[in-house]
C-alpha cells in the first residue's frame, strides 16, 4: 500500500511578512482557497491508482499541531497519524519517524515524502509520475522525481541522469521518463548550478521522495546511525495522546540535524556503482514556492504579470506582486517589485533580491 508522508515542519523564513513561525506558509492559502498542506493532502485524492491509498502521516511542530489538526478536520481527512515535533531537525529525522511509526503499525508500505509547501498545478501528470514510482519503488528503489530546470538555483538539489528504465506502459496518455541516478548534488555554487543546467542532463530535486519504509530505515541507518537510533527511540517510547502522537523528548533531542538529501541522497549515489536511486521526470508546474517571486510564477497574473490581492490600486506596473491584508496600497509604475503588507510589517523587496528576505527575520530573531 501506499503510505503518504506529509513534512510540515518548515518555517518559511523567505515568505516573511506572511509567513511566520506561528503560522508558516504551508499552513497559508498562498494559491486558491486551501492551504498548501491541505493540497498536498488532496493531490492524491481521486487519483486512478492500481493501489490502495492509506492515509496520511503527518509530521509536524508540536506548536502547530490545533492548526494542522483544524486544517485536516476542513477537508475531512483523519490522519493516519499526527507525529509532533518538539523542535525541528530537519527532514531526515522527520522522514526517520514517520517510516519507524508505519513499520510499528505493522507493514512494510511505500513511503511517499511530500513536503508540505509545494504548488502542483497539473494533478494528473503529478498522479501518473506517482504511480511509476510506485511501481519503481515496489522493485525496491529510491524514487525521486526530477525537474526540468530553468535556472541556475542554488537552493535545489541537482540530480544527474543514468541509464533510462523501462516503464510498463499505463492508460495515461503521458508515460513520464525514469533513469538511473548518476549524481546528486545538494545545494550546489552558483558556477556548479550554472554548468547543471548548461549539461542538459541534470534535473532539480523536487524534495518528494518514494521508497520503502524499510529501506529508507535501513539507509539511514547506514549512513546517519545516530539519527536511526534516536528516531527509533523516540518513537518507541512515544505515547498517544488524543490525536496526537507525541514521540519521546529527550530520545529526540540527542538526534543530529541533517536533511534527507546530504544524509542520504548524496551519499548513496556516491558510494557504490549499484545503487538503488532513481529519478521519475515530473512536469506538472511543480514550484516550491521558496520566496515571493516563485509565489508571483504560480498565481494567476494580468496581461502585464503582475498579481495583486487585497485593497489595492496598480497602475502602469509590470511583474509586480502587490498582497494588501490591512490597509489599502497603492502601486504605480513599479516593476519587479514584490510588496506585502500586513497588520504589523511591510515588505518591499526587488524581485532579485528576494532570497535576502529571509535575513531580515534572523535580525528580528536575534534583536529578540
Ligand atoms: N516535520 C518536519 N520537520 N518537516 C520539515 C523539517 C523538520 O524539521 N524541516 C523541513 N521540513 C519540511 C519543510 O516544511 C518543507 O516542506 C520540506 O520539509 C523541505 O524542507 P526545506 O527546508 O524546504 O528544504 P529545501 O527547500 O532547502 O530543500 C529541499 O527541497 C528542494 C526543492 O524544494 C531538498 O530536497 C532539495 O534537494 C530540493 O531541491
Ligand atoms: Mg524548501
Amino acid at each position: 500500500r501506499l503510505q503518504p508522508v506529509v513534512l510540515s515542519g518548515g518555517s518559511g523564513t523567505r515568505l516573511w511578512p506572511l509567513s511566520r513561525e506561528h503560522f508558516p506558509k504551508q499552513l497559508l492559502p498562498l494559491v486558491g482557497s486551501r492551504t498548501m498542506l491541505q493540497n498536498t493532502v488532496t493531490r492524491l485524492n481521486d487519483g486512478f491508482f492500481k493501489f490502495p491509498l492509506l492515509s496520511p502521516l503527518v509530521v509536524c511542530n508540536e506548536e502547530h499541531r490545533f492548526l494542522v489538526a483544524e486544517q485536516m478536520r476542513q477537508i475531512e481527512v483523519i490522519p493516519r497519524q499526527l507525529i509532533l515535533e518538539p523542535f525541528g531537525r530537519n527532514t531526515a529525522p522527520a522522514l526517520t519517524l514517520a517510516a519507524f511509526s508505519a513499520l510499528e503499525a505493522g507493514e512494510d508500505c511505500i513511503l511517499l515524502v511530500m513536503p508540505a509547501d509545494h504548488i502542483i498545478a497539473d494533478i494528473p501528470a503529478f498522479q501518473a509520475a506517482v504511480q511509476t514510482g510506485y511501481q519503481l519503488a515496489q522493485n525496491n528503489h529510491v524514487v525521486t522525481f526530477g525537474i526540468v530546470p530553468t535556472r541556475a538555483e542554488t537552493g535545489y538539489g541537482y540530480i544527474e541522469m543514468g541509464q533510462p528504465l523501462p516503464i510498463m506502459a499505463m492508460d495515461s496518455a503521458s508515460i513520464p521518463k525514469a533513469f538511473r541516478i548518476k549524481a546528486f548534488v545538494e545545494k550546489p555554487d552558483q558556477e556548479t548550478a550554472q554548468n547543471y543546467l548548461q549539461s542538459a542532463n541534470h534535473l532539480w530535486n523536487s524534495g518528494m521522495f518514494m521508497l520503502r519504509a524499510s529501506i529508507w530505515i535501513k539507509e539511514i541507518a547506514a549512513h546517519a546511525s545516530e539519527i536511526e537510533r534516536a528516531c527509533h527511540q523516540a518513537i518507541t517510547e512515544g505515547s498517544q495522546d488524543g490525536d496526537f502522537f507525541r514521540i519521546k523528548h529527550a530520545a529526540f533531542e540527542t538526534c543530529p540535524s541533517n536533511s534527507i538529501d546530504y544524509a542520504v541522497m548524496e551519499k548513496l549515489t556516491t558510494e557504490k556503482e549499484n545503487h538503488p536511486s532513481v529519478v521519475v521526470s515530473l512536469d506538472a508546474g511543480w514550484s516550491d514556492v521558496g520566496a515571493w517571486p516563485s509565489l508571483l510564477e504560480a498565481s494567476p497574473r494580468d496581461q502585464d504579470g503582475n498579481m495583486a490581492r487585497g485593497d489595492v490600486y496598480l497602475e502602469n506596473s509590470r511583474n509586480t506582486l502587490l498582497l494588501a491584508e490591512h490597509r489599502m496600497v497603492a502601486g504605480i509604475g513599479l516593476k519587479d517589485l514584490m510588496v506585502i503588507e500586513t497588520s504589523d510589517a511591510v515588505l518591499v523587496v526587488h524581485k532579485e533580491h528576494a532570497q535576502h528576505v529571509k535575513n531580515v527575520v534572523s535580525q528580528l530573531k536575534e534583536a529578540g
